[in-house]
């Protein structure tokens, strides 16, 4: 991106500035910024949109392929820098580099056979693959000949795979035999075959190898994809979108119900993840960046994937976990890599400053400039030791708040520019237009404030809706507080204006930075023979940041069990039915749940029985059944 001046805020003047402008005039401010990208024709007009029916429509008619300008864009000013740096599970195996220029030839490689295949604009393609390269592929692969991707995070379980693949109505899957993990091995395939009872659109399902263990495979659905790679030409022009066009749908979990498709287009996605990977994280062209999110979640798809990408970057892509083979794995890969940039998520980070600091002192870390944060709220414990140990306190920390939804990151400093502070995600980005609301709808001024977190003007990469339910996207987002985005967060405002998030004020719980409904989890928890009904919230975990405590009521004939082995059973369910991500931390069966007279279930007094305090309930004179409180807290004690 040979930037022109708005495109790098590299001072705080500068930033005050562009985001006076920005507010003042957010069309402008980014059509000047959407002229850094490579367009095939350009747009006629920047934005369209309504908050209320939650409409938006960025650089309207505007042309252009996303691939175009994260690959063929780099080829003559940098066609051997390495793209993808994949570092292996197995610290024995080779690192791989792949530059740009192979990069280009594997993703056109992949687009003919996809279309070969019969893959054609607007299908959708579910992928399903471990963090290993020709995860980004298909993924580049897809757009580059206009297919929709919908990634789902390998770690998930057959159904969860099957209830999104039938959402979206995919057409082809992309998976690999298995994956590695630690020390463990998935066997991937097994899983999509058992998802695939239940998915009639899949017509072909394209299969790499990585384990090299034996599969399954299904005449006439099942293709080895190394076999049709071989055959594939490497060049594949890139298909013509619409800067409307949806790019992909990534599934987040819903407060209530199935998980929600949420749609991201190609313009406004593109010009709004290049622009915050530059800013965010003052990225330079001889960085190493390395995401530590698997591209199964948005900030692997924004961060990793194309803001790296689009800004000419050498991304880091790592297949295993932290832990493995021990606890140094994450400092051994930067001392290795000579990494710049690290991005994380705050439970990786409280979980390995939990162990022996000699971990991190055997490695040199002093190639890092920038450290990132990112999924939940950091705790000043946290931030601290990643400060002190981690950046050796000459790296800035930029703590990104953002989501699913919002395709981008919208509050965080700006590394070197923006004055840091322990937890907090400090200023809006240019173009985001943040309001603390209260539960009337009432918007609150000034500042040392907090409420509800609100977004009052659409930025580029704000989601379009979600897949097949507009009507749903609206009533999630935009009907709270008319005439706002409604984030599901909390935050206060301190007295420069720092913006702090507090956490989810909905039933959505994020464990270990995975963001869980509530809703669906007990869904799965209810179908399990037993199980009469449940409740789940959420309770702090020194690790995880939140972990889940279920409320269970038994059916009659299941109340004489072996509790301890039942409780197996359940968590073995949810794992099943979700994932294992969704396990709970706690079980405790009761007879009842504290109910409303209009049959809601009371979670604030949940809440505060499982987070321990149970000094002040407030009014439970209006209960259904009051008496329950007591007994649910003798049980706790
Ligand atoms: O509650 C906020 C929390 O993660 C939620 C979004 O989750 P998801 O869509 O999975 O995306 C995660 C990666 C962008 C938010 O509503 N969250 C995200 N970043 C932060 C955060 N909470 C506090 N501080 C953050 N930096």
């Amino acid at each position: 991106m040979e930037n022109r001046s708005s495109f790098t805020i590299n001072n705080l003047e500068k930033y005050f500035r562009q985001y006076r402008r920005s507010v003042r005039a957010p069309r402008k401010f980014w059509s000047e910024i959407a002229q850094n990208y490579e367009w095939m024709s350009p747009w006629e007009k920047v934005l369209e949109y309504d908050m209320n029916d939650a409409n938006f429509s960025w650089f309207i008619g505007g042309k252009l392929n996303i691939t175009q300008n994260a690959l063929d864009r780099h080829i003559s000013i940098r066609p051997d820098k390495t793209a993808i740096l994949f570092e292996p599970n197995d610290p024995n195996e080779k690192a791989q580099a792949i530059s740009y220029t192979e990069l280009l030839s594997r993703v056109n490689q992949l687009a003919n056979v996809l279309k070969k295949e019969g893959i054609q604009k607007g299908d959708r393609v579910c992928i399903y693959l471990p963090m290993i390269p020709e995860l980004a592929i298909s993924v580049l692969a897809c757009a580059r000949i206009g297919a929709i991707h919908s990634v789902v995070f390998a770690g998930f379980s057959s159904s969860a795979v099957a209830a999104r693949i039938q959402d979206a109505t995919c057409k082809m899957v992309i998976t690999s035999d298995g994956g590695y993990r630690g020390n463990k091995t998935i066997n991937l395939k097994g899983i999509i075959d058992e998802a695939l009872i239940s998915c009639p659109t899949i017509e072909k399902v394209l299969v790499f190898r990585r384990t090299n263990e034996p599969v399954n495979m299904v005449p006439g659905r099942d293709l080895e994809a190394a076999q049709l790679l071989e055959q594939a030409s490497n060049h594949c022009e890139p298909t013509i979108m619409d800067a409307e066009d949806p790019l992909f749908i990534l599934y987040t979990s819903g407060s209530t119900g199935k998980p929600k498709g949420m749609v991201h287009t190609t313009g406004g996605y593109m010009v709004y993840t290049g622009f915050t990977f530059k800013n965010v994280f003052q990225y330079q062209e001889e960085d190493i960046f390395w995401c530590t999110a698997d591209i199964g979640w948005i900030t692997g798809h924004s961060y990793l994937l194309y803001g790296a990408l689009l800004n000419g970057a050498t991304t880091v892509m790592f297949e295993g976990i932290p832990s493995y083979p021990d606890f140094g794995r994450f400092w051994e890969i930067i001392d290795k890599h000579q990494i710049t940039h690290l991005y994380t998520a705050p439970t990786a980070i409280r979980s390995l400053a939990k162990e022996s600091l000699s971990w991190v002192e055997k490695h040199d870390l002093s190639s890092l400039k920038v450290l990132g944060s990112v999924g939940e709220p950091i705790n000043e414990e946290a931030w601290h030791w990643y400060d002190d140990h981690i950046g050796h306190k000459s790296c800035p920390i930029v703590d990104t708040w953002w989501q699913t939804e919002t395709g981008g990151i919208l509050i965080s400093p700006l590394p070197f520019v923006t004055p840091t502070k322990p937890t907090y995600a400090t200023l809006p980005l240019p173009g985001v237009q943040p309001a603390l609301v209260d539960d009337k709808g009432n918007e609150i001024e000034g500042n040392r404030k907090s409420g509800n977190l609100c977004i009052t003007f659409p930025w580029p990469s704000i989601a379009r809706t979600i897949w097949g339910d507009h009507q749903r996207y609206k009533d999630t987002y935009f009907k709270a507080y008319p005439g706002k985005y409604f984030t599901g967060d909390g935050a206060l405002r301190d007295e420069v204006g720092y913006y702090r998030i507090t956490g989810r004020v909905d039933d959505i719980v994020i464990v270990s930075g995975h963001n869980l409904g509530t809703a669906p989890i007990e869904d799965a928890i209810n179908e399990h023979p037993s199980v009469a009904e449940s409740a789940l919230v959420g309770f702090p975990h020194d690790v995880k940041g939140n972990a889940l405590y279920g409320f269970i009521i038994l059916k009659d004939e299941a109340v004489q069990t072996d509790y301890e082995q039942l409780k197996k059973e359940i968590n073995q369910h949810v794992s099943d039915h979700i994932g294992p991500i969704a396990k709970l931390d706690k079980i405790q069966f009761v007879s009842g749940l504290p109910k409303t007279r209009s049959g809601k279930i009371m979670r604030r007094i949940l809440r505060k029985i499982a987070e321990g305090d149970f000094s002040n309930f407030g009014d439970i004179s209006t209960l259904l059944n009051p008496e329950i409180v007591e007994e649910i807290v003798k049980g706790v004690q």
